[in-house]
């Protein structure tokens, strides 16, 4: 397996240079379609470096969850300048220490591109058991885009994006979505098609 944490480990502080290009031409713009509308406790799970803070709900409660007690620093950085309350803690998304139904709705941004296969079905199972029934799970990856001149760009930075990021455009994240109880209720690319968002809910 992947050592991801050690990975994020060392690379939080440069992290919001090394993304500084996705960031400005697609992250930056779809963060907000993502967190529209939603309430109450929501968790962002693998919160990084807290690039959603500025766009969490003002009366929202959020609690971000991260592999790297590095990347969460960063978040609580982010989270003081901003003047935000956020609850932070340190936590695999497979075993995350939370009981069942405690979550309005759960979000996800580039988390699933980093996970590897093996991870993808535990990681859905453990979002769905957190979110009460009838809350969402809303999440945002990078995915192979269907045009097949961005296809070529994406496939021309898959090294670089694997050696950075352990990221990856081609994981199978919807194959795993009926097994872990949920369904698909919207499926939208953004970002030219660049981005997927995923919209689930307990079947
Ligand atoms: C590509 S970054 C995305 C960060 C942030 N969500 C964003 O939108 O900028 C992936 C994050 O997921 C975290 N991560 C990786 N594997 C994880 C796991 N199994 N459980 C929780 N967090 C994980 C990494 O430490 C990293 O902070």
């Amino acid at each position: 397996m992947t050592d991801r944490r050690g990975l994020y480990q060392r690379i939080a502080p440069y992290y919001d240079i090394l993304d500084f290009v996705g960031e400005t031409v697609n992250q930056r713009k779809v963060r907000p379609q993502l967190l529209d509308g939603l309430r109450g406790r929501i968790l962002d799970a693998g919160v990084g470096t807290g690039r959603n803070i500025p766009f969490y709900p003002p009366d929202a409660d959020v609690v971000g969850m991260d592999l790297s007690n590095a990347m969460l620093r960063r978040a609580d950085r982010r989270r003081q300048k901003l003047g935000v309350s956020l609850g932070l803690v340190a936590s695999n998304v497979c075993q995350p220490p939370f009981p069942d139904d405690c979550f309005d709705a759960a979000i996800a941004t580039f988390l699933f591109c980093v996970l590897d296969d093996g991870d993808q079905l535990p990681a859905l199972r453990e979002l769905a058991r957190l979110c009460r029934a009838g809350g969402e799970i809303r999440i945002l990856d990078y995915v192979l885009p269907e045009h097949p001149g961005r296809q070529r760009t994406a496939r021309l930075m898959a090294p670089v994006v694997k050696f950075l990021f352990n990221a990856s455009v081609e994981r199978n994240t919807e194959q795993y979505v009926g097994d872990a109880g949920l369904t698909v209720v919207e499926r939208r690319l953004i970002a030219g098609d660049f981005c997927r968002m995923l919209v689930l809910r307990h079947a």
